[in-house]
């Protein structure tokens, strides 16, 4: 449920600020090509039925000379054209960039394959993004591994998220509403399941500051929370629920089972132990399984951790 205006036939609800003038050029170089499209082959149409040659003893047309007016509207039309787009994109281009000062600003930190959102107080949300609507929000993104991209088609922003270094995006959303959000750069098995949402409140509601609470969502139970989180928060990538072997182990049955550790005594798996391989995956590595796991330290709180165990409690 995108909220916003219309986009158009092929384009998305326009939910950003910055939208509209996106459209507007795509409308403008769409509806160019059409006409020239029709111009230039109803052209070629005309001339190959009025050249045909009509009989057999016709004789070939004579050459045409070269015609200044003509030469010179083919030139001007299009140069003029092509520095209209350019200007207008530019335009666009910059207005996309800049973020207006004073913009409220979220850390967005991509890793295979979720989307952490940091906020100016540090709250962390994973695979959630709350802005208040009306107000800018300046995006400053990296990547904890390979390079993702953060696309989100209603705000027309997409820009990429690479280790070591920041880059920048930024959109003003219309009004209150949920948004989706893609990575659009190919990052591994679970790119396509790498997926958020941006959450839209009004401006009383965000600065009311409820999103900040960690605990479910309305009429739903902590190991159900705990099932949305499996999948928001990117054990999914790596974790079955069915019992078939990924790069981790399945959850199914997990709780309550001996495992073989690496190197170390076999552990029964209860509250700690899962626990502790959310925060520190490397402390105890299952037999037969790389230690490929990045840490959840700082992304996920107690009450998210919880739910999470007792979501895999319920995977008999
Ligand atoms: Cu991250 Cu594709």
């Amino acid at each position: 449920m995108a909220s916003g205006s219309e986009g158009g036939f092929w384009l998305p609800p326009q939910g950003s600020t910055a939208a509209g003038g996106v459209d507007g050029l795509f409308d403008f170089i769409y509806w160019l090509n059409v006409f020239f499209f029709v111009l230039i082959t109803g052209a070629v149409v005309y001339f190959v039925m009025k050249y045909k040659r009509k009989s057999d003893d016709q004789l070939a047309t004579s050459q045409v000379g070269h015609n200044t007016l003509m030469e010179a509207t083919w030139t001007f039309v299009p140069l003029i054209l092509v520095i209209v787009i350019f200007a207008w994109g530019f335009r666009t281009y910059l207005n996309l960039t800049v973020a207006p000062e004073g913009a409220y600003q979220v850390k967005v930190t991509g890793q295979k394959w979720s989307w952490n959102f940091t906020h100016p107080d540090g709250t962390v949300n994973t695979g959630e993004l709350h802005v208040p609507a009306n107000r800018p929000v300046k995006l400053l993104l990296s990547s904890r591994d390979v390079i993702h991209s953060f696309f989100v088609p209603d705000f027309r922003i997409k820009q990429d998220a690479v280790p070591g270094r920041y880059t920048t995006a930024w959109f003003q959303a219309k009004a209150a509403g949920e948004h989706q959000v893609f990575c659009t750069e190919y990052c591994g098995k679970d790119h396509s399941a790498m997926l958020a949402k941006v959450l839209v409140l009004s401006e009383e509601e965000f600065d009311a500051g409820k999103w900040k609470v960690s605990k479910p969502p309305e009429g739903m139970s902590v190991a159900d929370w705990g099932g949305d989180l499996y999948n928001k928060v990117g054990c999914k990538a790596c974790h079955s629920v069915d019992g078939s072997k990924l790069v981790g182990p399945s959850f199914k049955g997990l709780f309550g089972r001996e495992e073989k550790i690496q190197g170390q005594d076999p552990v029964m798996v209860d509250e700690n132990y899962l626990r502790e391989s959310i925060m520190d995956p490397q402390a105890k590595i299952v037999e037969g399984f790389a230690p490929a796991m990045p840490s959840y330290k700082g992304q996920l709180d107690d009450a998210k951790i919880d739910a999470i165990i007792e979501y895999i409690k319920t995977l008999k």
